[in-house]
């Protein structure tokens, strides 16, 4: 059976919406049973500006805490040299940087112009000893500056490649992707890079992650970031809901014949673990 791999991103952009500030043991209990599922790496954490998003403050003790599980490479986010020197001390398998294909929101997640954010990237890129993942935000809509040509998310998915990225996930951060949108863009950007070299990254706000997922397939992609329970969001990208559900997702590509090599019964509980984390935060 053809293998495809779901890349969990819950614990970082599953939580990292929440309203109620989630207790450190309660991230560390959902990482450890997502460790047990088979999954080959886990977005943990974000080490950026706690003004900005105070949900990921204690990223250095999640990582203390957690118990480690062999092949598992646990990842973080790093937006500028102090935050990946705040990832490093906390012992990341990986880290990503973050960049966008929209100015709006490049200017509403991390105060400064596309280009600006790439700069911030030469030292990390320099100065990493371990492997460097690149996100390109808002590859077909963004909240700010509506649709996003197709030739900018390759032009900025190319130069995440040329730093030194190893894979670069396409993120449809608010979820409004169609499948044609979806379709032109990755027309454009397998033109210039590797398709097995890309991740897609589908919120699922609009309901059409899974087609958006197939296209993706069709366009030779084989790693989708998902997140347990369909948590998510992101605070700077107003209207964006959910990741799309790693159970979901899972189910999908069983269903066409894809082996995630995932345990159900782990993400089951993963997912239920993670949705009542989220019913609390309602309740605030
Ligand atoms: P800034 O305000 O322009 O920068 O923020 P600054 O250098 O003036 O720093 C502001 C304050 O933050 C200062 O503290 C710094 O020391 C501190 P103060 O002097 O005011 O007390 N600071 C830091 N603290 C801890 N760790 C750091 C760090 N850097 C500065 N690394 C900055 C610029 C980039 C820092 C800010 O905009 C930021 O942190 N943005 C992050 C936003 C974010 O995390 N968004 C969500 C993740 S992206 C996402 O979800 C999309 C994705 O899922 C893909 C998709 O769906 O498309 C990946
Ligand atoms: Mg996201």
């Amino acid at each position: 059976m053809s293998r495809v791999e779901l890349f969990e991103v819950g614990p970082r952009d599953g939580l990292q919406n929440e309203v109620r500030l989630i207790p450190t043991s309660e991230k560390i209990a959902l990482i450890d049973l997502l460790s047990q599922a088979g999954f080959r790496r886990i977005e943990v954490a974000s080490f950026v500006s706690p003004k900005w998003v105070p949900q990921m403050a204690d990223g250095a003790d999640v990582l203390a805490g957690i118990t480690r599980a062999p092949g598992v490479s646990y990842a973080a986010l790093t937006p500028n040299i102090r935050g990946f020197e705040a990832a490093k001390a906390a012992r990341v398998d990986e880290i990503a940087v973050f960049a966008s294909a929209s100015e709006g929101f490049s200017r509403a997640n991390v105060n400064a112009s596309i280009e600006d954010s790439l700069a911030r990237f030469v030292p990390i890129m320099e100065a990493a000893e371990m492997p460097v993942r690149g996100y390109v935000s808002c590859v077909v809509e963004c909240p700010y500056d509506g649709p996003t040509p197709p030739a900018k998310v390759a032009d900025v998915a190319s130069k995440l490649f040329e730093m030194g990225c190893y894979e670069v996930s396409l993120g449809d951060t608010v979820g409004r992707a169609t499948p044609e949108g979806t379709e032109a863009m990755l027309k454009a950007v397998t033109r210039a890079c590797d398709p097995s070299k890309l991740a897609g990254h589908f919120h699922d706000t609009s309901g059409r992650a899974l087609a958006n997922i197939d296209v993706a397939l069709d366009h030779g992609l084989r790693v989708f970031d998902t997140a347990v329970g369909g948590l998510g969001g992101c605070p700077y990208a107003p209207g964006a809901a959910g990741n799309v559900a790693t159970e979901r997702v899972m189910d999908h590509m069983k269903n066409k014949g894809l082996e995630t090599g995932l345990d159900a019964g782990i993400i089951a509980e993963a997912a239920t673990m993670a949705r009542a984390m989220r019913k609390e935060s309602d309740d605030v």
